[in-house]
């Protein structure tokens, strides 16, 4: 098994969104959504954005910050954007953004949790694998 990693990727190669329509089955009795149901789609984007920048699975190693900012609704459309910011020798730190908008999408767009978690790259013989190096994103092309 080589431990060699994969060449070097940006931020934008591996960033995920994750778009989800929330239902009352995800409520909890006040009508807004368990915080536990948000923190599942944010572990789930971040966990394919270190596996998209690894080329190989990744587990959670750590929670390093979440923040819930408002409530989410049944009816209402998540969406969850994940971002690899660091990459260590088999770790990677990724931010989270979620924001919500109305089924009909009509209304604003709300910020409602950010987050920051570790990911540790597993490799085929289930131990830690390195990860390739995080190249800065190419600057926006400014329009003509
Ligand atoms: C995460 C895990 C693979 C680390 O294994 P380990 O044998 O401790 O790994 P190492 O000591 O070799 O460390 C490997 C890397 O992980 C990092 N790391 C390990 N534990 C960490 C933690 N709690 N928080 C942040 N980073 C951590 C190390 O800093 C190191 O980073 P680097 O290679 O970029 O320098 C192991 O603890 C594990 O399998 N945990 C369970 C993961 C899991 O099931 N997640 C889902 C939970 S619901």
């Amino acid at each position: 098994m080589t431990t060699t990693p994969a060449p070097a990727r940006t931020p934008a190669e591996s960033a995920v969104r994750l778009a989800h329509i929330m239902s009352e089955h995800d409520t909890n009795l006040y009508g807004t959504v368990h915080g536990g149901v948000v923190m599942k789609l944010i572990d789930d984007a971040a966990a394919a954005a270190a596996g998209r920048h690894a080329g190989v699975p990744a587990v959670t190693a750590s929670v390093q910050g979440m923040s819930f900012l408002a409530p989410v609704r049944a009816g209402d459309l998540l969406t969850v954007h994940a971002r690899v910011e660091r990459a260590g020798r088999t770790s990677m730190d990724v931010s989270v953004a979620v924001t919500s908008e109305r089924w009909n999408l009509t209304g604003p767009v709300t910020d409602v949790a950010t987050a920051r978690l570790v990911f540790v790259a597993i490799g085929p013989d289930s131990r830690p694998h390195p990860v390739p190096a995080l190249l800065p994103d190419p600057p926006e092309e400014s329009p003509a």
